[in-house]
């Protein structure tokens, strides 16, 4: 169903977004050893980046936070700038194999891709013959308002890799490519033991099926933009919020000051969001949130932010 539903011929299944990453790593630097010869294997990767806490999904972290002690991490990773295609056509050579990005960065503090960025990656990767690999284990499965984030821009990668919401809170990875990619992976050159076991991919599929069937995608997108229009109705409001974006039910809102004190604030009150990259608040509900629970959040948030200006 993953493939029927996407650009991919193949699905490699694991337990976790950081194991998924990894067969991706693995995949494309195998692939582009057997065809292209065992110097091109450096993967290019974003500044802020977050793609997991293996040692090698750690290494193609652009994030200091999360790589510090870790040292020496694995070589073969080079970080540009998101949303700078001259510092990514500047990066490229013949050792490159592989770009790997979040079609919005997460952790990095809901940055979102200007418009034509993720057609440029794919004509600069193709330029140079190398993969281009979407890490949608954040913001696949339905979050952006459709099933996978790519489709809101015309592109497709060759390998994509989901996590989080595929199992609907059982642990579950998988790694999509196209067929040509997937030869590279012959029997015994990757596996693991639990991936793709009957229990947690009879629930993937479920959560797959109700996801199209039963009209989430498109709840996703309509809340997610009452909810913007709320986030952005607050910016009026307060002065120290600088920015209000995202789309479906990831959305960021960035202030001028730390956040970590207000969601501390908004769990006394109840609410669990979240602070990503220092000064940005971060809003990722569960897909089936309802109007009625934004508008109980928004209230929250708005006391917090007015008990904040007053003293
Ligand atoms: C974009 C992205 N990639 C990878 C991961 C790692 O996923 P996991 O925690 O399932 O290993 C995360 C987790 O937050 C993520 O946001």
């Amino acid at each position: 169903m993953l493939v029927e539903n996407s650009f991919a011929d193949r699905v490699f299944f694991c337990n976790s977004g950081a194991e998924a990453n990894e067969a991706a790593i693995k995949l494309a630097r195998r692939y582009m050893n057997i065809n292209s010869g065992t110097t091109k294997n450096t993967v290019i990767s974003m500044d802020n980046s977050f793609h997991g806490r293996t040692m090698a999904t750690l290494s193609a972290t652009g994030q200091k936070k999360v790589k510090t002690g870790y040292n020496p991490l694995l070589e073969g990773f080079k970080f540009v700038p998101y949303n700078d295609l001259t510092g990514l056509e500047q990066a490229m050579d013949e050792t490159i194999c592989a770009v790997l990005l979040e079609p919005i960065q997460g952790e990095g503090g809901v940055v979102c891709p200007d418009p034509d960025y993720l057609k440029g990656v794919r004509n600069i990767c193709d330029e140079h013959n190398c993969l281009l690999i979407f890490d949608e284990v954040q913001v696949g499965m339905g979050r952006t308002g459709k099933l996978f984030a790519y489709e809101h821009h015309g592109v497709q990668p060759d390998i994509m890799t989901l996590a989080k919401a595929l199992g609907n809170g059982l642990p579950i990875g998988a790694m999509l490519s196209v067929e040509e990619l997937a030869q590279a992976f012959g029997p015994g050159s990757h596996a693991t033991t639990f991936g793709g076991t009957p229990l947690v991919t009879a629930v993937s599929l479920a959560v797959l099926r109700s996801l199209i069937e039963d009209g989430w995608i498109e709840h996703c997108r309509k809340v997610g933009i009452y909810f913007k229009d709320a986030l952005n109705k607050l910016k009026q409001k307060y002065n120290f919020i600088k920015e209000v974006r995202g789309m479906g039910l990831i959305l960021g809102m960035e202030i001028d000051r730390p956040c970590a004190p207000i969601v501390e604030a908004c769990m006394e009150k109840g609410f669990l969001i979240n602070c990503a990259h220092e000064n940005v608040l971060r809003f990722l509900p569960p897909l089936i949130v309802t109007k009625d629970e934004i508008d109980m959040l928004i209230n929250a948030i708005d006391e917090v932010f007015t008990d904040m200006t007053i003293t």
